[in-house]
């Protein structure tokens, strides 16, 4: 049944919310089959890991699954216990979440109240500013400079009330890195009553010497907050696990607000085992610097320009016609994601495959623009 936006349900909306442009994901393999009757369908869109899941992860998941009628722990312990030992850090500065998406909204509905302001790229990943927007907060946008975080314009848009500074580094959807110095710059010039989220959600993927080490200044009791997730390069998006890095007495604030059981058992035992597989972890890294430099070389040879990335995506300039290219792709079973959202309405946002699919994508793509 269509929405009809007369219903007197609406009146019960606040004005905040009913603004808000809601999420919209890349297509699900399941629904471009029944919807367009493709058989084999590639997804490209979501910048999931193109090896699937570790395979210890998936063998931790079958030996717990009997145990599934119990609660998990909530507190995550051993999870926490793992990955604090992994980084070097204690656990008390680690919080498990439903995704790093659950620690974001954790974090503005505790450090955004009405009227306080939170910096981000423009674009940037999108949740930021939907959580924002759930928490009467105003959003800042700083355009970004050769398609990265400008730490100048970002520092020149401070003001009291900013509470939150988000950087995604590298950068959803442009695949930049903000360097060590430039991210030194702003921790330097941080003022007492801002926090800076590094958003490492791609982490694992870069491979420049000059990409920060953020863990120093938690160590240093600075007000970051890192996120890294197990959605991307640890091939776990389907369970949702994510976490936060961060000084204990954040970290403790954070606690405050965490539903008690938000990560399942399940994700829990995966995410341990996927951590320990370094040998999936470097497999997923290396297939993604052969196959990126693979689509580079292909893009320029179609002379179509493209951002250089270091994480596990590509934004590719598809320019004014990129609407139908997208569609004619996905009647092909290709799945990739428009960038109107982000207000880059010519350009698509690429992940990195298997060498089969790419060429798949880029066989496609060459199809298309010579018709
Ligand atoms: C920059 C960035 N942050 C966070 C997320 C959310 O990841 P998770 O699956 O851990 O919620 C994504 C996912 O696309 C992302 O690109």
């Amino acid at each position: 049944m269509e929405a009809k936006m007369d219903d007197p349900i609406y009146k019960m909306v606040p004005t905040h919310i009913l603004n808000i442009k809601p999420y919209v994901p890349g297509k699900p393999i399941e629904e471009v089959k029944r919807e367009l009757g493709v058989k084999k369908v590639i997804k490209l869109a979501s910048n999931e890991n193109a090896l699937g899941p570790s395979p210890r992860a998936i063998q931790a998941i079958k030996n717990y699954v009997s145990k599934i009628h119990l609660y998990p722990d909530g507190a995550a312990y051993y999870l926490r216990e793992d990955i604090a030992s992994y980084l070097g850090v204690d656990s008390d500065n680690i919080i498990v979440g439903n995704g790093s998406d659950e620690i974001v909204s954790i974090i503005t509905r505790i450090f955004i109240q009405k009227g306080d302001q939170a910096i981000m790229g423009d674009p940037s990943f999108l949740m930021y500013r939907i959580d924002t927007q759930l928490s009467r907060g105003e959003i800042v946008t700083v355009p970004l400079k050769d398609f990265g975080l400008d730490v100048s314009r970002i520092l020149n848009s401070l003001t009291d009330k900013t509470r939150l500074i988000f950087i995604s580094n590298p950068n959803n959807p442009t695949g930049t890195i903000l360097k060590s110095k430039e991210m030194q710059e702003l921790i330097q010039n941080l003022p007492p009553g801002t926090i800076v989220i590094s958003d490492e959600a791609y982490h694992e993927y870069v491979d420049d010497s000059e990409y920060p080490d953020t863990l120093t200044w938690v160590k240093e009791g600075k007000n970051i907050i890192v996120l890294r997730t197990f959605s991307k390069i640890y091939g776990l998006a389907g369970l949702r696990v994510g976490y936060a890095i961060a000084k204990k007495q954040i970290i403790s604030i954070l606690n405050k607000v965490r539903p008690p059981f938000n990560v399942n058992s399940l994700a829990q035992v995966a995410a341990r085992a996927a951590l320990k597989d370094r040998d999936h972890v470097i497999k997923s890294k290396n297939l993604i610097k052969r196959e990126k430099e693979f689509l580079y070389s292909c893009l320029k040879e179609l002379k179509v320009p493209f951002v250089p990335t270091q994480a596990n995506f590509i934004l590719i300039e598809t320019g004014e016609n990129t609407k139908e290219i997208i569609l004619a792709l996905l009647k092909k079973g290709i799945i990739v994601r428009g960038m109107e959202a982000y207000n880059l309405p010519n350009h698509i946002r690429l992940t990195v495959g298997t060498r089969e699919e790419n060429e798949t994508f880029i066989r496609e793509l060459q199809n298309i623009l010579q018709r």
